[in-house]
């Protein structure tokens, strides 16, 4: 574990083990170090995107642990210990796409694709915890998550879209 005195020195390496989709990993990182840019720069995991940097726009957003949260207002040494799923571990099994995944697919819930992949983690956490959402649960599901090219309607749609693959048990 980290202690807030060894953080002190701006540019020492700390190590932090944890797991990202499914595989282990430890890394040295310096204090201040993004986990956004730690899975863009250190992993290349680059289907994580960066929008704002504070937190507003949801472009970011991975699972830690299973629950949704801004990895550009995480630090990478907080994870020490944690279970990551990013956009490139929503994936099945010979590369199938994951229901949400599919479900942007089908109901065209992507246009530039830049908040995607925030999208699909997003909506993947919120099925988990509401496989059944009606019409306006789905629009309160996404409604951190800040899309600059769709009317949200396609998006929606993907959510529901991606409750019912999930129901029937696949991706397809
Ligand atoms: S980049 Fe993290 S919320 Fe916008
Ligand atoms: S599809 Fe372009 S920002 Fe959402």
């Amino acid at each position: 574990m980290t202690s807030p005195s060894d953080l002190s020195a701006p540019d020492a390496l700390h190590p932090v083990a944890m797991t990202v989709n499914g595989t282990a990993y430890t890394l040295e990182v310096p204090a201040r170090r993004l986990l956004s840019d730690a899975l863009r720069h250190d992993l290349g995991l680059t289907g994580t995107h960066v929008g704002c940097e504070h937190g507003v726009c949801g472009a970011c957003t991975i699972l830690v642990d299973g629950q949704p949260m801004r990895s550009c207002l995480l630090l990478t040494v907080s994870m020490d210990g944690a279970v990551l799923t990013t956009v490139e571990g929503l994936t099945e099994e010979g590369d199938r796409l994951g229901p949400v995944q599919q479900a942007f697919k089908d109901c065209h819930g992507l246009q530039c694709g830049f908040c995607t992949p925030g999208f699909l983690t997003t909506i993947t956490a919120g099925l988990e915890g509401n496989p059944d959402p009606t019409h306006d649960e789905a629009r309160e599901m996404i409604a951190g998550n800040l899309c600059r090219c769709t009317g949200y309607q396609n998006i929606v749609k993907s959510v529901l879209r991606a409750a019912e693959i999930r129901r029937e048990g696949g991706s397809a």
